[in-house]
């Protein structure tokens, strides 16, 4: 094949069976949901546990008492369902995508569970909405463009490649906190491999909108992808930020850009 088409083509849209990853790596996905408080929480406390008070306490110390347990009940409650439902809901996610590429030829059936991805999904966003408001927790995320914008300073400072942003017009002003975390951990995937592959001089980061979706794209100006063929080791990372785009309703291409050189990774999500 000659070398400007394989370099053309789109290495991220399917997820080749020997670099599937297991239900418990499906779950490590789904877990991290888990840790959004930490990473994005804006307000909220902390989680400490319910101080003791003597006695003939004024009643507004009781009621901050009152408040607090309940909190820590609605906070293990979410915490259960977390583990106990969204976990599996997200791995069915990704292994119905799994599915519909080993069943890729047979048109009716892949429709079929793009419904039943669908539905889960939907479900899905159902679930993490009760679970933000178990743990008192935004659901929203207002922050993700400043957020990006510091990532890429400080990638440009560690590694003297120089990051550039643009942000659409259109881009949201709030995105669901699932959503932001998704797209952010691609982006860190995706610096990160142009930090250790690409030995590009420069790097732009583009957030932008059509219609209904939102477009990300990293694009480095490095050597690009390996050939299709050669001996490219198999990375998770790719694989991941496949999922998260997958888990998001959308889908991640990795592909070598012929005319102007580089990689470029692009994710197009849904907004909901
Ligand atoms: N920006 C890039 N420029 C050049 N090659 C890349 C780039 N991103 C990924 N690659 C290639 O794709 C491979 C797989 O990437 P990835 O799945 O992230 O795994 P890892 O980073 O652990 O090697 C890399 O080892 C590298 O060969
Ligand atoms: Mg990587």
């Amino acid at each position: 094949m000659p070398g400007g088409a394989s370099r053309d083509q789109p290495v991220g849209c399917r997820v080749p069976k020997e670099r599937r990853v297991d239900r418990k790596r499906d779950r490590s996905i789904a877990r991290e949901d888990h840790f959004l408080a930490s990473q994005w929480r804006v307000n909220g406390w902390g989680g400490a546990g319910v101080e003791e008070e003597g006695e003939g306490q004024p009643l507004a110390a009781l009621d901050e008492l009152a408040r607090r347990a309940e909190s820590e009940v609605k906070r293990r409650l979410a915490r259960e369902l977390h583990d106990s439902v969204a976990q599996i809901l997200t791995a069915m996610v990704v292994d119905m995508e799994n599915f519909k590429h080993d069943h890729a030829e047979r048109e009716s059936v892949v429709r079929k569970v793009d419904d039943l991805q669908d539905s889960t999904r939907e479900v899905l966003n159902n679930l993490r909405q009760l679970l933000y408001e178990l743990r008192e927790e935004p659901s929203h995320d207002h922050s993700f463009v400043h957020k990006v914008r510091s990532l890429l300073s400080s990638f440009e400072g560690s590694t003297g490649i120089r990051s550039k942003l643009s942000v659409s017009a259109r881009w949201p002003a709030m995105l669901s906190a699932a959503m932001a975390y998704n797209l952010y951990r691609i982006v860190e995937e995706a610096l990160s491999n142009v930090r250790l592959h690409s030995g590009a001089e420069s790097v732009d980061v583009k957030l932008g909108s059509a219609d209904s979706v939102v477009v990300l794209t990293v694009h480095d100006d490095g050597r690009g992808l390996v050939r299709a063929g050669s001996s490219r080791r198999p990375g998770m990372g790719m694989v991941g930020m496949e999922e998260r785009a997958v888990l998001l309703g959308g889908r991640l291409v990795v592909s070598s850009d012929a005319s102007r050189g580089g990689t470029v990774v692009t994710a197009t999500v849904p907004v909901r």
